[in-house]
């Protein structure tokens, strides 16, 4: 029975999951590490709007568990060697250098996550992989563990391992409740009793019907192809967007439609400035890595042209912004709604905001940045390695109020569905800006007739009812 767990990587997965689970098995003790002091004390910030990790319901279930039976520590050694159950949550970007560069996920941190298992664990432990991995990486975790394997039960260096496959399908934003609700749990793994050891964790709340056994490569493929899935549809809506913009055919009429057909389905079909996030394109570049490494280069070229269209659609609609402002944005003021990946999170990794905004400013326009819950250092320092040092200072400002920051702004681009930019006074915003003044709505979130009708030019994606 699993009674101790441990969590290595206190990260948007790690930390969310944990919470989840210690509200829901208070006789499990969980401890979550990680190698950054830093995160860990902004876990244990008594000020939980400090938290490292926004999501709505977490504060209310943090403030159950922690310290309770849920500990965020930087005792990692401790903590593997008391744990029955231990979760690698590490980050795995996509490597920058060397062979699969660019491409393959990089396992650094999951390697030093396996050694240091295999180096402190003690008796029978079960490893879990809930990050996303290409295919196949639980043999090395399971190779590295077996070196240090010991099977002499009277010996007290005894320690054995089995390694599962457990991936998380959450989404940020809508992470607690797809932790608690979840629509399947998936084990992959070859030990039966250990299968069934974390199966019966998850029946504390999650019904039996729900949680899916599998071998350990069907459960890693199924969390890539799952992933692949999703972006394929962001990709198909937002090419066919385009279309609707040159035809006169609306997006949303089209989804609506469209999505109507059962085999198809509602959801998933918002067109947008593109995917974002930890996950879609990483793991689609897995699954390119995988295709190609197996000599099968007509499916890697099948989902690379996913991440084709998603590079282009956030070009394209960069593209647009330069033409509406007559081909020239230099010294132009632009306010930037949204730098997160999409709305209620604080997470910026591949956001679409940030080739954007790279793009205006490269061209020396000047922006204002404004986000309910990214802060201007986190946005200074995703894009200070991509702007020139100088240039970035005179070009860059941050708001936290909307109306004052678009003060004499030639433009105003919604790159973030944040609830708060659906219900903007654009009578307000009319009176300031300065004219011809344009307003660029890349996630369609905005009524279209109210901007208009306070002579502001509108151009919303995939909305081909504006073709003039
Ligand atoms: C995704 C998967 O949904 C989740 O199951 C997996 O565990 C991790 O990756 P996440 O990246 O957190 O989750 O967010 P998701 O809601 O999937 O959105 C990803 C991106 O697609 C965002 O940039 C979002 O704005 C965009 N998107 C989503 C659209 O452009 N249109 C849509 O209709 C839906
Ligand atoms: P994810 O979205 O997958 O949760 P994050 O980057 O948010 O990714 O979190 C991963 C966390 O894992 C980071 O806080 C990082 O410091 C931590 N981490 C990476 N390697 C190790 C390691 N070897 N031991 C402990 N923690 C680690």
């Amino acid at each position: 029975m699993i009674r101790k767990i441990c969590c290595i990587g206190a990260g948007y997965v790690g930390g969310p999951t944990m919470i989840v689970i210690a509200e829901n098995c208070p006789d499990v003790i969980i401890n979550v590490v990680d190698t950054n002091p830093e995160k860990i004390e902004a876990w244990n910030n008594k000020d939980l709007s400090k938290l490292p990790v926004f999501e709505p319901g977490l504060v209310k279930l943090i403030k159950r568990v922690r310290n309770k039976n849920l500990f965020f520590t930087t005792e990692i050694d401790t903590s593997i060697k008391n744990a029955d159950a231990i979760f690698i949550s590490v980050n795995t970007p996509i490597k920058s250098s060397g062979v699969g560069a660019g491409q393959a996920s990089d396992l650094k941190w999951v390697e030093a996550s396996a050694r240091r298992i295999a180096e402190s664990a003690t008796g029978h432990t079960i490893v879990i992989e809930k990050s996303t991995l290409p295919v196949r990486t639980a043999k090395v975790i399971k190779e590295i563990l077996e070196t240090k394997q010991s099977f002499e039960k009277s010996d007290s260096k005894f320690k054995t391992f089995s390694v599962l496959s457990n991936p998380e399908f959450l989404a940020e934003g809508t992470a607690i409740n797809n932790l608690q609700k979840p629509d399947r749990v998936l084990i992959g793994g070859d030990n039966f009793d250990s299968i069934n050891e974390l199966k019966s964790l998850y029946l504390n709340w999650v019904e039996e019907e729900k949680i899916i056994c599998s071998n350990l490569w069907s459960s890693e493929l199924t969390k890539l192809t799952a992933n692949a899935f999703l972006a394929q549809r962001i990709s198909s809506i937002n090419s066919i967007s385009a279309i609707c913009e040159v035809t006169g055919a609306d997006i949303k009429e089209v989804a609506k439609a469209t999505g109507l057909d059962s085999r198809i389905g509602e959801k998933f079909l918002n067109a947008g400035p593109g995917f974002g996030g930890s996950c879609f394109k990483k793991d689609i570049l897995n699954l390119i890595y995988l295709s190609n490494y197996f000599n099968l280069k007509e499916v890697g070229d099948y989902w690379e042209q996913i991440i084709k269209i998603n590079d282009w659609q956030k070009k394209r609609i960069y593209e647009v912004i330069v033409e509406k402002l007559f081909g020239n944005i230099a010294d132009k003021k632009i306010l930037i709604l949204g730098f997160s990946f999409k709305a209620n999170t604080n997470d910026t990794r591949e956001s679409p905001s940030i080739g954007i905004s790279i793009d205006l400013l490269k061209e020396n326009s000047k922006l204002v940045f404004h986000d309910p819950k990214v802060s201007p250092t986190q946005i200074i320092n995703v894009l200070k390695n991509e702007i020139d040092s100088n240039q970035f200072s005179k070009n860059i400002s941050f708001s936290d109020d909307i109306y004052s920051a678009s003060h004499d702004a030639d433009a105003i681009i919604i790159l973030t569905e944040w609830e708060e930019y659906k219900m903007i006074d654009w009578k307000k915003i009319s009176n300031i800006m300065r004219k011809p003044s344009w307003v660029f709505d890349t996630r369609g979130i905005v009524n279209v007739e109210s901007v208009r009708s306070e002579k502001i030019n509108i151009w919303q994606v995939g909305n081909g009812f504006l073709r003039n």
